[in-house]
């Protein structure tokens, strides 16, 4: 990829957010409260009390106009949770919500849904999220129809547009998803987002499940797509790699929480949140050409019972008293960065 290609503009990111998130949380209910609970509490008896898993705790994330943004954290830690959040696709248990500055609790029903549409979401495997019994001109053609983008006249056109932009023959149009490779099935599912002119994409592991050079394909057409469409993107991803390579800013989370933001080549250079070390710390560089992170020491704790103060008190070398009694907050630590760390000076 070319520096035009991450850094569009002289690398100059206009900072207009997008997306912006303020206190999110997102709360599953493990154990739903029973029918007969109040039956149960009149009479004394013992009651098994709603269990539920904090999957987001707090989020606030702005994503600018134009920006590739990397999510990054340990399984389980909430990244499809947000991903989903951010594309509609669940509703926060708390939190506000503001697409290119306006709140989606005060939009009309109209715009709400023009602006659900505007974020789109790719999929890790594109042959779960493609109708097996539609042909792929269905697939693509079906919501812009619907939204009203285009008209039926056009809608040909159109579909051979998104297929050509996609890198997929638009001879191809009336096969099923089953008829196409990984790679190309990648493409419809991008071909299909595209379609209803988003201008955020959430890309969820969406190259994790291909071919090492079939990613860097797919990878080359979300930046090109970038460009032309004047898109921008949250990436989630486990593979530092690609991330360190696409991304303009990465954000890290543990446990349902962000815990360090910062432009890709200071968080990569100088990661300052105890987590972020470790994570970097278990890389693997050039020698196996293996990105992902490794193993930190100590299991990650049960997101049923997170431990309390900072959530990673107990795996964290430098843990004190104060980490484990009190919450660290999101503070300054540079241009453009943040962390959550009670070791961390704030940069005014
Ligand atoms: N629909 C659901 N119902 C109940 N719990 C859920 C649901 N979706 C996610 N969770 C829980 O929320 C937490 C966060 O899950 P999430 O899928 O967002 O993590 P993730 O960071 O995307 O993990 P991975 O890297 O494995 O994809 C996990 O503990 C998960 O078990
Ligand atoms: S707040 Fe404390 S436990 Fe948490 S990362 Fe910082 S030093 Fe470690
Ligand atoms: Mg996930």
């Amino acid at each position: 990829m070319t520096a035009a290609q991450k850094t569009p503009a002289a690398g100059l990111v206009p900072k207009v957010p997008v997306i912006s998130a303020r206190g999110i949380d997102m709360v599953f209910l493990k154990k739903q409260p029973g029918r007969l609970d109040p039956w149960l509490r009149k009479f004394g008896l013992p009651v098994a009390e709603p269990l539920g898993v904090h999957a987001l705790d707090g989020v606030d994330i702005d994503v600018m106009k134009g920006e590739v943004v990397g999510l990054v954290g340990e399984s389980g830690c909430g990244k499809s949770t947000l991903g989903r959040v951010i594309a509609g696709i669940l509703d926060p248990t708390a939190g506000t919500f503001r697409f290119q500055g306006r709140a989606y609790d005060e939009m009309p029903p109209q715009e709400r849904y023009r602006a659900r549409v505007a974020v789109q979401m790719i999929f890790q495997d594109p042959f779960a999220s493609l109708n097996p019994r539609k042909r792929v001109f269905e697939i693509i053609g079906e919501a812009p129809l619907v939204h009203g983008l285009v008209s039926k006249d056009k809608l040909e056109d159109y579909v051979d547009e998104m297929m050509l932009k996609c890198g997929i023959d638009p001879a191809y149009k009336q096969r099923f998803p089953h008829q196409f490779s990984g790679g190309q099935r990648q493409r419809i599912g991008i071909a299909r987002a595209l379609a209803v002119k988003p201008q955020f994409l959430v890309c969820d592991e969406s190259v994790a499940a291909l071919d090492v050079s079939i990613q860097a394909q797919i990878i080359n057409l979300f930046m090109d797509l970038r460009r032309d469409f004047d898109l921008t993107y949250l990436f989630i991803s486990h593979d530092l790699g690609v991330v360190e390579h696409i991304a303009d800013r990465v954000v890290i989370m543990y446990l349902g929480r962000v815990v360090e933001t910062a432009p890709t080549e200071a968080l990569f250079d100088t990661p300052r949140h105890p987590y972020t070390q470790a994570l970097l710390a278990n890389m693997p560089r050039i020698s196996t050409g293996k990105q992902a992170f490794g193993q930190i020491i100590g299991e990650i704790p049960s997101p049923l019972h997170p431990p309390t103060g900072c959530h990673f008190h107990p795996r964290c070398p430098f843990a004190t008293e104060r980490c484990r009694a009190e919450r660290p907050m999101l503070r300054p630590t540079g241009p453009n960065s943040q962390a959550a760390c009670h070791l961390i000076e704030e940069t005014p």
